[in-house]
């Protein structure tokens, strides 16, 4: 089996303009040794900063195959590590075909239960690998997943130190920045492309030319984690409400209310429902409301889209929608958004099926590779554009995936007919007609592409006086995203670098 560092991912060369930013975000991934406390079961009760990477070691003390702790590129405000733990049948390693997964929790770091949850996420993963659950082991061996149960440690301080139960007290980090509005707002730049009818919906980071506020340690170290690592499926784990919230987050005309569909409405409707309906209550429309309104997201099934229930600038479900090639979701995991230690149990119970059946989304849709068809070479950044053609539809979704770095992609979809093409620069596009059928806990199914070099077939078409219209129209399309792309890499992007790079 073909492996690579998770320090080379595809998405980081997919424009020479960001090939400057990804150099600089090369150096995360440092390998973490914390003292192991001997493991009798992870306690129900809430973990301070110093107990999270011991219990993260003592998982993997127990589970050194399958696991490995890292801590991001940067450290929050007030100097603490930022931790995950992966999972994968080759830690460290992104493998040709495995789908990259991540959960982040504690963004707001008054909201803890996702990191509670997360904690015993980890215990629970190693325990069912060791003890031969085959589900379990089925998805190790599938998907590499990543567990970050804070990403606002200094926050969670405050908040245990002072009121718990108040509503915005460490929810910020310790420069007073709410985290899920400091990402960069590339809902504006989606939108301006949409109204100047520039067809392009994905990888929007080299468009950002200002940003409204210098991005925060604890935002730069995930921004770099996305650009690195090739995540297909992700989701964000807050509280304040139950339900799961699904792009996009801000609305299309400024609306404070407003539901704004991304091209991906279906499949993401479908991601939000798979965590509800596996919930305990997320999906129960004869539970009690969370607000002052008391009303109850139940009765909707258990999610919203973003904009819908309110509009959100900088966060950061979008922007890994519209970044890479990440599909996430916002899980408010409950009413209470620091319950009592004495909940915790029972909060697990009512999560643990929707987390586990949610990671294996990872696999719903198609994937495979694409390779050049003379030298069986590896083709990664090449554009998979899909056609949603089930029952006599015929509608582009106009969103984007690309293939990484051993030119491996996946591409979510709901089940349907498909026409899905792949673009690239100096080649033939090439369609694959597909039907995607509903396969809980199965790989997704393999679409495989081997490009004819344009050279090639330039020359062929030469010694063939016979001319193909539908092949002409194609390669229009492909100089017209040329173009496009061109225009793309003029947009200034230095003063986002800089700050990247400074603050
Ligand atoms: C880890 O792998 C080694 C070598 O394959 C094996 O001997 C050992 O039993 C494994 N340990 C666990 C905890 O699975
Ligand atoms: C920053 O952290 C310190 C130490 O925990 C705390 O006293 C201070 O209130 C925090 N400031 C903010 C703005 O969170
Ligand atoms: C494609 O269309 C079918 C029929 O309308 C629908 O059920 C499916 O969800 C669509 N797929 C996507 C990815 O939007
Ligand atoms: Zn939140």
């Amino acid at each position: 089996m073909m492996a690579h560092k998770g320090e080379h991912s595809g998405q980081c060369s997919f424009l020479t303009a960001a090939i400057v930013i990804c150099g600089m975000l090369a150096t995360f991934h440092s390998e973490t040794k914390a003292a192991a406390i001997p493991a009798p079961g992870l306690e129900f009760r809430h973990h301070n900063n110093e107990e999270i990477p011991q219990i993260l070691a003592s998982v993997h003390a127990r589970c050194p195959n399958i696991t490995r702790i890292y801590t991001l590129s940067e450290r929050s405000v007030r100097g603490l590590p930022l931790y995950v733990i992966e999972f994968s049948t080759t830690p460290g390693y992104h493998q040709l075909y495995h789908p990259e997964f991540k959960y982040i929790a504690n963004m707001h770091g008054n909201e803890v239960l996702g990191r509670e949850l997360l904690l015993h996420l980890a215990n629970y993963l190693c325990e069912h690998f060791l003890a031969g659950d085959h589900d379990i082991q089925k998805l190790i061996k599938l998907t590499r997943i990543h567990l970050m149960p804070s990403m606002n440690p200094d926050g969670w301080q405050l908040s245990t130190d002072t009121d718990r139960n108040d509503y915005l007290v460490g929810r910020a980090n310790n420069n007073s920045v709410d985290l899920n509005r400091n990402f960069p707002d590339l809902d504006r730049i989606m939108f301006s492309n949409e109204e100047a009818h520039v067809n392009h919906n994905n990888h929007l980071l080299e468009q950002v030319d200002r940003l409204k506020e210098p991005i925060q340690p604890e935002t730069k170290a995930v921004m770099r984690l996305i650009m690195q690592v090739p995540f297909v499926l992700s989701a964000n784990l807050h509280g304040g409400d139950l339900v799961a919230n699904y792009p996009y987050d801000a609305s299309r005309s400024g609306a404070m209310t407003e539901y704004t569909e991304s091209p991906d409405d279906q499949t993401f409707r479908h991601l939000a429902m798979t965590y509800a309906t596996h919930h305990k209550n997320m999906a129960n429309p004869k539970r009690s409301g969370c607000g002052d309104d008391g009303y109850n997201f139940g009765k909707q099934g258990g999610i919203t889209n973003g904009a819908a229930w309110y509009s959100v600038q900088g966060g950061m479900q979008d922007f890994n929608y519209l970044s890479s090639n990440d599909f996430e979701i916002t899980l408010e995991l409950g009413c209470d958004k620091y319950p009592l230690a004495s909940a915790l149990q029972e909060e697990w119970e009512n999560n643990k099926k929707a987390l586990i059946q949610y990671m294996w989304q990872a696999h719903i849709g198609v994937k495979g590779h694409v390779r050049d068809a003379v030298t069986g070479q590896p083709l990664p950044n090449t554009i998979i554009h899909v056609k949603n053609v089930t029952a006599g539809r015929n509608d582009d979704i106009l969103h984007d995936v690309t293939s990484v770095h051993d030119g491996d992609y996946w591409r979510l979809l709901t089940p349907g007919q498909y026409i899905v093409t792949a673009y690239r620069d100096g080649y033939q596009p090439l369609s694959h007609r597909v039907r995607v059928y509903d396969r809980p806990h199965m790989e997704a199914q393999r679409v495989d592409f081997h490009l004819q070099p344009l050279l090639q077939l330039m020359q062929s078409a030469n010694s063939d006086s016979k001319s193909d219209s539908e092949y002409e129209e194609t390669y229009d399309e492909t100089m017209r995203n040329n173009i496009v792309n061109k225009l793309q890499k003029k947009w200034l992007f230095n003063k986002y670098k800089e700050s990247i790079s400074t603050n």
